[in-house]
């Protein structure tokens, strides 16, 4: 029986890269484990002047993208360039080429995805992204094929390994924001452009996919609320730290009565929280069911080596399903459903204000909250006169409230300026 399965990949940059190496140099072991024997036809890049960390057969590196779609020896194609347009295109032209696709890529599955899933189902062929979300850690396979039958209630998790390296750099080692991205970047754990991880958008694309598949309702990147890092000051991380909360990055997507809410941002969180203690660039997904309970997936979330074991894994399996010469279905089917819009999304929120301390300032800042209907869990003071600040913790109250009542405090003359907004994760009211 003809066991030979002819790989084809587009990008061998930080993930691309690793899994070339690892399916020439394991060539052998993938195939006295699997019975596979999975040979590398083509690896498309765009500069063939750059050094590689694999050694590959003479002609296999090339910068005809094209060829990789169009090699009759090639069953199964790879995209790991990133992009959702030109890889989108590729993507689409191997699936209607009836080749089966695997790919890492977030951000077109969380745009592109129902066209994608749909071009497969018509070829027969799978479409799968397990290295989507988490990097290495099994988290789509779980989500789509063992709790199938779950009414998911609540996803919550840290996505992001490039932003959570860097908050906890900041956090653990009073280390400057720039210099712990460069790190990250230097380690493979950002994006090709890394204003998509410290923007949210990375881990919105992730949410996307997390919640589709939780729910089963088709949500689009653009459907997912994101804010990032990039406006978090080391001012707040030491409150936050003072006051016995950590600073995560954290996707949420949750059933909210007949509707699905997405949204990324930071969050304090408590230190006793599991994912308070989320270091570097680990990744942690908690999902909750009514039947299930709690579950937590949790490893390492970026980087060539990890990613790439993911990605081998779902070649194997799309390479087991092309040589049994199934017809393959799509994992999930989506239904329509509601999305609630994030201002009715109950939030609590950590503010940090500056004010001149004056008499009667707090009374109108309460107010500011209380004419919006936010009620006030706590206020600190720290500093005096015009050097003032008030930490104030709201009670949970819906989104567009709290902003309603931070316009409000546009009208006390004493206030300063609204120096952040953090969003408060806890379990009490
Ligand atoms: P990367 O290091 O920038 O690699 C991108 C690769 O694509 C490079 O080899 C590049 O060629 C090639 N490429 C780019 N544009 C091309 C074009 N027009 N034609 C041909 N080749 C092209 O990116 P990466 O970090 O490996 O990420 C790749 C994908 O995996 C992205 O979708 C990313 O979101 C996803 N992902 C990454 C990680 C991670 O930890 N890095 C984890 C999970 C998922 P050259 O080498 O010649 O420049
Ligand atoms: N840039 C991504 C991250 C890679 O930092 O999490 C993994 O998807």
């Amino acid at each position: 029986m003809n066991t030979t399965i002819g790989v084809g990949i587009l990008g061998a940059g930080t993930v691309g890269g690793a899994l070339v190496a690892r399916l020439v140099d394991e060539r052998s072991s993938i195939a006295a484990k699997t019975g596979l024997d999975l040979v590398v036809r083509r690896v498309a890049v765009k500069d063939l002047n750059k050094p590689r960390d694999f050694v590959v057969a003479d002609g296999v590196l090339t910068d005809d993208r094209n060829s990789v779609i169009d090699d009759p020896e090639i069953d199964l194609v790879v995209e790991l360039m990133g992009g959702r347009d030109l890889a989108g295109d590729l993507v689409l032209a191997a699936l209607e080429a009836g080749k089966p696709v695997v790919t890492a890529n977030k951000e077109l599955v969380a745009s592109r995805g129902p066209d994608l899933i749909a071009a497969a189902e018509r070829s027969g062929v799978a479409f799968l992204f397990e290295a989507a979300v988490g990097g290495g850690i099994p988290i789509i396979r779980p989500l789509s094929e063992s709790l199938a039958g779950e009414p998911v209630e609540r996803v919550l998790g840290i996505v992001n390994g490039t932003t959570n390296f860097i908050l906890t750099r900041m956090a653990e080692d009073g280390a400057d924001y720039a210099d712990s991205l460069a790190e990250a970047q230097e380690l493979g754990y950002a994006e090709p452009d890394p204003t998509a991880d410290v923007s949210g958008a990375d881990a919105a694309a992730k949410a996307a996919i997390l919640a589709s598949l939780a729910f089963g309702t088709w949500v689009g990147l653009d459907d997912v609320y994101h804010e990032g890092i990039d406006a978090l000051s080391s001012v707040d991380m030491a409150f936050a730290s003072d006051f016995g909360y950590a600073v995560k990055l954290v996707a949420v997507a949750e059933r909210l009565g007949t509707g699905v809410s997405v949204r990324v941002h930071p969050v304090m969180i408590p230190l006793d929280h599991p994912l308070a203690s989320i270091r570097g660039a680990t990744n942690a997904i908690f999902i909750e069911g009514p039947s299930v309970g709690e579950l937590l997936f949790s490893g390492p979330g970026a980087g060539g080596a990890p990613t790439a074991t993911a990605v081998l894994g779902d070649v194997i399996d799309a390479a087991r399903e092309t040589l049994a010469g199934a017809q393959v279905a799509p994992r999930i089917r989506f239904s329509p459903g509601d999305l609630v819009p994030f201002g009715d999304v109950p939030t609590k929120w950590y503010i940090r204000l500056e004010v001149d301390d004056r008499p009667g300032v707090l009374a109108q800042i309460a107010a500011a909250f209380g004419s919006a209907g936010v009620s006030i869990k706590s206020v600190w003071q720290e500093g005096e006169g015009s050097e003032a600040l008030l930490l104030i913790v709201t009670h949970r109250a819906r989104e567009a409230a709290q902003r309603e009542a931070a316009r409000n405090l546009r009208e006390v003359e004493a206030l300063r300026n609204v120096a952040s907004v953090i969003r408060v994760e806890s379990d009490e009211p």
